[in-house]
């Protein structure tokens, strides 16, 4: 089992979320993320001429956990939900995840997810 943590921007939350869930992957978490990426935030140019760095921008994290099976197709929903081609589209990380247990039931691995 795989957990991946995409970094998106906040307008394709939607996009992500649903097609995840048409492809099957409905479990998942969406958190508030303030970070940066390798243009260390943005440049604006402010009235009069000046500038200003944004170091740190909003984005969402969507977390969700998958079998080893499912992750690369979940991995590419997310590429092609998320992107524009732009820089700051975002990233995804991959790691492993030892044990997931659904707390009704009990039930363990796979099954849990
Ligand atoms: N190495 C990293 N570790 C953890 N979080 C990261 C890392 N790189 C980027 N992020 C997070 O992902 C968000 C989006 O990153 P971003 O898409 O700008 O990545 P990038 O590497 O700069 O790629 P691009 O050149 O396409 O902008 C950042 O605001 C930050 O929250
Ligand atoms: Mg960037």
């Amino acid at each position: 089992m795989n957990k991946i943590e995409a970094i998106i921007r906040e307008e394709k939350l939607d996009a992500v979320k649903n097609t995840l869930a048409a492809a099957g992957f409905v479990g998942l978490n969406v958190v508030h993320v303030t970070g940066r990426g390798a243009q260390r935030g943005v440049v604006h140019t402010v009235r009069g001429g000046e500038t200003i760095q944004i170091d740190m921008l909003p984005k969402l994290k969507v977390e969700l956990v998958v079998k080893d099976g499912d992750t690369e197709k979940a991995i590419q929903i997310i590429i092609a939900a998320a992107r524009t081609g732009n820089i700051g589209d975002g990233k995804i990380f991959v790691s492993p995840v030892t044990q997931v247990i659904r707390v009704r039931t009990g039930e363990r691995g796979e099954a849990a997810i």
